[in-house]
């Protein structure tokens, strides 16, 4: 929804291919998030707000991203060091037209006379404003490259506490009147600052050290270069976003999570869209990157984390979750399952109640069944442990069956040590396999047998235990009170 009320500049102003500048405001306490983590560190869908807001910035190809950055700063700094990032320290906070201010020195500003056709343009975002749309913001700068100054308002439905846009008869912006300093008749405007705004850098590097702070709030008001810009007489475009989370800041931990259902929605109807069967797209919470193949179907209250991997026509069953994993096609992953850190082939069958830690690959066919686990180790094709064990930091061959209660005892209370168990093995019931040790091809180990020492391939393993019966034993009955 792009303003017709005031008309875009001819084309023939607009900057050239201009050095893009983004800076995001994230000095605010967050003091209502209760919470001793700075508030763009709080997780949506597994990462931080502000990382949101980064792979937002990022998708725009900027320059140059600075971030304002203030309480607990330097928390929010090491979390995002592996990136090229500029940082602009804010202390004290005195508003977000200072905070904006702190950015300039960073970005190389140009004074007006050096407009050239390389002149930079800046884009304001917010680190607790996590949803904001990447199309939403081109428009922003695209106006802002015609030499406009691009403001992101929309009309709202409650629009108390935020600051509101007021417009002259002819339907022209004139300023922007924050809630605490705005008379009855300016509160019932119901067209709102978003924050989000575009225009060439050297505009702000000219308005923002004349603001001044004799408002409500004794703040220097970022909103007050609207007024200056019109005053001015420079175009000033207004613009929509698509929808209303898009403009959505996190101030709360209710708001957090209200906008963690709505990133959850929206990302389930997309995975709708894309063909992916949900059976309830509001149960379902996509922590990462979730990619699939055709024809897969997810059942209620799946987690998603990190990078995972669907295949064709694999299917999982509720309540699971899956993390850093592929899942071949044609795999099944049954009820209550956790997958972290594994690789599963084609046709493969886990769960349900299966645990499968990282360092894993399971191949294809294999059957991993309710209350197994299995760490660090490798299955080979068509192998099962169907109930009951513990496989970890083995080397399982084809064709293998590892009975119920099968125990590979790796730990020795100091080190840890691989077991190996060749192909076409047969495991009987509990089984305790002392690692390190070896399981020869073709191998049959007994029920109830504990192997200490290499087993034979191709022979039978048992350990010597005798049976008694003692006659006329009694079982002591139970005392009487
Ligand atoms: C601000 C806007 C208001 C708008 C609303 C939208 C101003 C003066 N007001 O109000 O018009 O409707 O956002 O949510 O801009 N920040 C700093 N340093 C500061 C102050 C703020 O980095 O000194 C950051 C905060 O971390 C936050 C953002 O700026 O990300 C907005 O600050 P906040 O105090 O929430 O602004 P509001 O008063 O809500
Ligand atoms: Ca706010």
């Amino acid at each position: 929804m792009i303003s017709a009320k005031q008309p875009m500049r001819e084309s023939s102003s607009a900057i050239k291919n201009p050095t893009l500048n983004i800076v995001v405001l994230a000095a605010g306490q967050g003091k209502r998030m209760k919470s001793a983590l700075p508030k763009v560190l709080h997780a949506l869908a597994g990462k931080p707000m502000l990382a949101h807001v980064l792979e937002t910035a990022n998708q725009l190809v900027p320059d140059k991203i600075c971030i304002v950055y203030g309480h607990g700063g330097e928390t929010v700094r090491a979390a995002f060091a592996d990136m090229p990032i500029l940082w602009a320290k804010q202390d004290p906070q005195l508003g977000t037209g200072h905070a904006v201010l702190q950015a300039m020195p960073l970005l190389a500003q140009q004074t007006l006379a050096q407009q050239t056709e390389q002149q930079a343009i800046t884009l304001v975002l917010y680190g607790d404003v996590p949803l904001i749309r990447a199309a939403t913001l081109s428009k922003l700068i695209t106006f802002a490259k015609q030499n406009t100054l691009a403001w992101l308002t929309m009309t709202v439905a409650e629009p108390t506490g935020l600051g509101r846009i007021l417009r002259d008869k002819s339907g022209h912006v004139t300023a922007i009147v924050e809630d605490k300093d705005a008379t009855d008749a300016q509160r019932n405007i119901h067209e709102i600052n978003t924050g989000f705004l575009a225009c060439p850098t050297a505009w702000l590097a000219k308005w923002l050290p004349g603001l001044n702070n004799s408002n409500a709030q004794g703040e220097y008001y970022l909103t007050d270069v609207l007024a200056l810009a019109v005053a001015e007489g420079v175009a000033v475009q207004t613009l929509s976003p698509d929808a209303e989370f898009e403009i959505i800041g996190v101030n709360s931990k209710d708001q957090l999570a209200q906008l963690e259902r709505v990133f959850q929605r929206e990302n389930a109807d997309r995975l709708l869209r894309e063909g992916v069967s949900l059976i309830d797209p509001a149960r379902l919470d996509v922590r990462g990157h979730l990619t699939f193949a055709e024809d897969v179907a997810i059942d209620v209250n799946c987690i998603f984390e990190g990078k995972v991997h669907l295949a064709a026509n694999t299917k999982i069953g509720a309540n699971c979750i899956l993390r850093n994993c592929t899942v071949g096609a044609g795999t099944e992953v049954l009820p209550f399952s956790f997958i972290d850190g594994a690789e599963i082939g084609r046709n493969a069958r886990v769960g349900p109640y299966a645990r499968i830690r990282p360092g894993t690959t399971l191949a294809d066919d294999v059957h991993i069944g309710n209350f197994v686990e299995v760490k660090a180790s490798a299955v080979g094709v068509g192998s099962k442990a169907n109930h009951l064990s513990y496989v970890g930091d083995t080397t399982v061959g084809k064709n293998v069956n590892i009975g119920a209660g099968t125990i590979t005892c790796n730990y020795d209370g100091a080190n840890k040590h691989r077991t190996v168990i060749e192909d076409n093995v047969h495991i009987g019931s509990d089984v305790q396999l002392i690692a390190p040790v070896v399981i020869g091809s073709g191998a049959t180990i007994a029920a109830g047998t504990t192997v200490w020492k290499d087993a034979a391939a191709g022979e039978l393993t048992l350990n010597q235990k005798t049976q008694m019966t003692i006659p006329n034993w009694k079982r002591p009955p139970k005392k009487t009170s």
